[in-house]
């Protein structure tokens, strides 16, 4: 069965979500509500790009917390996607009632729960920093698995899995988490259920059938817990080391980290530009700053305690090597700042162009075009690997084609 698969597009940013669905297939992926809005902002340059590459589906620039429930009810949707912060997903028990939680305000990952509890996808497929399994510092693991408590009690099923675009032949090394979330009434939840979790994590789950992995996890990296059923319980005490990879149903959970089958990635030499206009070489003055910048340094500072230390940071080589993938891309690529990309061609030291930013995320050449350069570098510093969305995206496609058509409709349009 090929069926449209209806999507919500949540901190939709320049659209890299919707861009890496479509090149899967488009006439599958359709995109019906969007939402993109950047805080205290009166320009909004990411969704004006966004809105000049699609038209299909309403788009929303405003902030996500404003938008009331009835607007996702009225929604009929099977996949909720997403690159959100990591941020303190700590919860209270609600004062009105018991069972209610009440998390920090404008915390993002309230508000995809909000468009869950509304519209109750089959599919969800979220994009985060690695750091997010580990935080907070103090309590590792703490709102990771807050955030699958909150899956569990939806009825979902988790896969995640943190990915470096560069072992998959991409030309960055950025690593994210991916999560994936399924409902689970579907067929494909059962099928996964009945499989061990070493042979889903390893060879047949969502991630592990797209981006293989060797069979053996990476120094017998391998642990299970179960989730508190409280979920105020987790936020207070609960701390669990969740590997890179890893499965929840039903609140058991089993985390291992695998190593990656790696495709030959692709280096900084095969997306640069040959000729670049002349404001992207460093002055002497840049190259003076940039020399220190990445320099090995030891620098006596205070603390906002009044106690005297001394920072240290190790140096980093002057360039980036062509023949190397790039490193992760910040939003504050573009400026003078330690872990901006420099690169060398010809003798001359330069920038990295906006155009060549796209091209380390996987986007359409010019995708950004029309915004100021600052925000052109800004907004692929957010966005995300494209190419990595299409494979998850072809996947998904599959396992939606595999379920029955009969039991879809019973259980989701009730
Ligand atoms: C990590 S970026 C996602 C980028 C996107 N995946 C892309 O390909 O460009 C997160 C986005 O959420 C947006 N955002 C932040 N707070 C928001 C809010 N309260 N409501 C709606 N969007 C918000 C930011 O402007 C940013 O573009």
């Amino acid at each position: 069965m090929s069926t449209t698969i209806n999507v919500v597009e949540l901190f939709a940013g320049v659209g890299g979500f919707r861009l890496g669905l479509e090149r899967a297939d488009k006439s599958v992926f359709k995109t019906v509500w969007a939402n993109q809005w950047e805080p205290s902002r009166k320009s909004q340059h990411a969704f004006d790009c966004y809105t000049s590459h699609f038209s299909e589906g309403e788009q929303v620039n405003t902030d996500i917390a404003l938008v009331p429930n009835t607007t996702f009810e009225a929604l009929d949707i099977d996949l909720v996607v997403g690159g959100f912060p990591c941020q303190d997903y700590s919860v209270a028990r609600s004062l009105s009632g018991e069972k209610g939680l009440q998390g920090k305000k404008g915390v993002l990952f309230w508000e995809i729960k909000r468009v869950l509890e509304n519209s109750h996808p089959r599919f969800v497929l979220l994009e985060n920093v690695d750091r997010l399994l580990k935080s907070p510092s103090k309590q590792r693991g703490r709102d990771f698995a807050v955030m699958l408590a909150v899956f569990r009690d939806l009825g979902y099923s988790v896969e995640w899995r943190v990915i470096n675009a560069a072992e998959y032949g991409h030309a960055q090394r950025r690593r994210r988490v991916f999560i994936f979330a399924y409902k689970n009434e579907l067929e494909y939840a059962k099928k996964q259920q009945a499989l061990t979790h070493e042979r889903l994590l390893f060879q047949e789950g969502f991630f592990a059938s797209s981006f293989p992995v060797e069979n053996e996890p990476f120094k017998k990296r391998y642990a299970t817990t179960t989730l508190p059923l409280d979920v105020v319980a987790i936020s207070d005490e609960f701390s669990f080391e969740f590997h890179t990879a890893g499965v929840m149903h039903k609140g058991e959970v089993t985390t291992t980290q695998p190593t990656a089958k790696e495709i030959a990635p692709t280096p900084l030499a095969a997306i640069i530009e040959p000729e670049v206009e002349e404001t992207y070489y460093l002055t002497e003055a840049e190259d003076e700053k940039f020399t220190y910048l990445r320099g090995a340094k030891k620098i006596e500072r205070i603390s906002a305690t009044g106690h005297k230390y001394i920072y240290a940071e190790g140096g980093m080589s002057p360039v980036d090597d062509l023949a190397l993938p790039g490193r992760t891309m910040l939003t504050s690529e573009g400026s003078v700042n330690r872990s901006t990309h420099i690169i060398e061609v010809n003798g001359r030291k330069r920038y990295l162009t906006p155009l060549e930013c796209e091209r380390l995320n996987g986007f359409d050449d010019n995708w950004t075009e029309g915004m100021l350069p600052r925000m052109r570098y800004f907004c692929m510093g957010n966005a995300l690997v494209v190419p990595l969305i299409t494979t998850m995206g072809k996947k998904i496609k599959e396992i939606n084609e595999q379920e029955p058509e009969q039991d879809l409709q019973i259980t989701f349009h009730l």
